[in-house]
């Protein structure tokens, strides 16, 4: 469910129409909509309050769309923050998120962002290698500070999603290996400096069907056993995110939360531990819209191309993983039946630079407005300036007002950090 509907066949985000905001900003822009966050937000909440599992800690996954004004929104209702970088921290603390609600994943922390996070005060580190405890019980001890922490482990458990977003399989760099889980959780026992007292798993993204998740969860429910047997006190568990979303209008029917809380709840219920989710699409990526404009139309002998204001720069997943996203006109043509296949790609130089292929369109002016949906998760992060273009700017809507809340950047911003070497100087 989303807030970006036609009336009188025009876009608008929540109360405010789509076509206002682009001519006070601009294109190409992302629109996001607070009364979907929101509702995203909530209808986890609510699944895991009605499922029984009460003591949850939702924590968005930063990584999926880090813009401040977004995260603050969640943080106004209570959310944490799943982030995996200092700089993912600044953004969580300047939103508003308390330091207490933040855990801190990643295979690469360094000594550095573990000193910044430990004087923040952060909830949770997820470590993921025993190179990774050593370190951070060391600096911990440096600065006379316990840190709480909980090992992923890897299920070794297929997600069946794309191959480049599977974390939860033996061949995927993440996490500790399943079968050394016992006795690294045996190591961390016996370092200052920490406490093992959670189990993190994530097992992947974009994940459309609830088994893989019941056979990770099942297996963390026999690793939680073993390990309160050999002494270990578990008090939190952390099953990262990975709920799929729809991407096509109408035909795809991804798991409810409702079941998926409800699987938690049967597989982890009886654990008496907190549970933390860590989910980042499920509640951004419908939430978010790719407002852009025609350059021109040009017809080719094979195909035609709908040449766009927007690119890989602005949305790399058709790119990078093929992935597809809806688009469609700002205005309804209202006569459907005229429409033509197009390729709608962007301006940059590469072949794999494009939107969407062989999508149906009307013919459009240059400077008609498209919309790419779903964009809200994974768009403006895997942003870049290839091309030197500048950083498309975000807008925030809530009901009938929206704001800029990242402007674009103007080509002075952009070359401001370059410089000639003094020998061409
Ligand atoms: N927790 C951990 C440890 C993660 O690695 C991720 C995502 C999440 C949580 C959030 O997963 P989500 O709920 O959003 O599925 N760029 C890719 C997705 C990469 C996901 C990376 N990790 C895409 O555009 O599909």
């Amino acid at each position: 469910m989303d807030h970006f509907e036609y009336r009188d066949a025009t876009l608008y985000a929540e109360d405010v129409k789509i076509s206002d905001i682009a001519a006070q900003v601009g294109t190409p822009f992302y629109c996001y909509s607070s009364a979907t966050l929101r509702h995203h937000y909530r209808v986890l909440a609510d699944a895991m309050a009605q499922a029984g599992l009460p003591d949850t800690l939702i924590c968005f996954s930063v990584k999926a769309n880090s813009n401040i004004a977004v995260i603050g929104t969640l943080a106004q209702l209570g959310a944490g923050a799943d982030i995996v970088s200092q700089g993912e921290l600044m953004r969580a603390l300047k939103a508003g998120i308390p330091a207490e609600k933040i855990v801190f994943s990643g295979v690469g922390k360094t000594a550095e962002e573990m000193r910044v996070a430990l004087t923040a005060g952060i909830a949770q580190f997820n470590v993921e290698s025993l190179d990774e405890i050593d370190v951070l019980a060391r600096v911990a001890q440096e600065m006379s500070l316990t840190a709480q922490i909980a090992l992923r482990v890897n299920p070794d458990v297929d997600a069946g999603t794309h191959e480049k977003i599977s974390t939860g399989k033996a061949e995927n760099k993440f996490g500790i290996a399943w079968e050394d889980a016992e006795a690294a959780y045996a190591h961390a026992a016996a370092l200052d400096g920490i406490e093992a007292s959670g189990i993190d798993i994530h097992i992947g993204s974009q994940i459309t069907d609830l088994a893989p998740f019941r056979a990770a969860f099942e297996k963390t429910a026999d690793l939680l056993g073993r390990l309160r047997a050999a002494g270990h006190r578990i008090t939190r568990l952390d099953l990262g995110g990975g709920l799929g979303v729809p991407y096509q209008k109408n035909n795809e029917t991804p798991p409810d939360p409702v079941a998926y809380a409800r699987m938690i709840h049967e597989t982890l219920g009886d654990a008496e531990c907190q549970i933390i989710l860590e989910p980042g699409r499920l509640i951004a990526a419908n939430a978010g819209i790719l407002v852009s404009s025609v350059v021109r139309a040009k017809r080719g002998q094979a195909k035609n191309f709908m040449i766009i204001d927007a690119a890989m720069t602005e949305l790399l997943r058709p790119t990078l993983y093929g992935a597809h996203h809806h688009i469609a006109p700002v205005e309804q043509s209202g006569d459907e039946n005229n429409n033509d296949q197009w390729d709608v790609v962007g301006p940059v130089c590469e072949s794999g630079d494009f939107l969407g292929l062989a999508r149906s369109l009307p013919e459009m002016q240059s400077g008609d407005l498209l919309a790419v949906f779903t964009a809200g998760a994974y768009g403006a992060v895997l942003g870049s300036n290839y091309n030197t273009r500048p950083a498309a700017p975000e807008v925030l809507v809530d009901g009938k007002r929206f704001e800029i809340v990242r402007k674009r950047p103007n080509y002075e911003d952009m070359l401001r950090t370059e410089s000639l070497p003094d020998w061409l100087g």
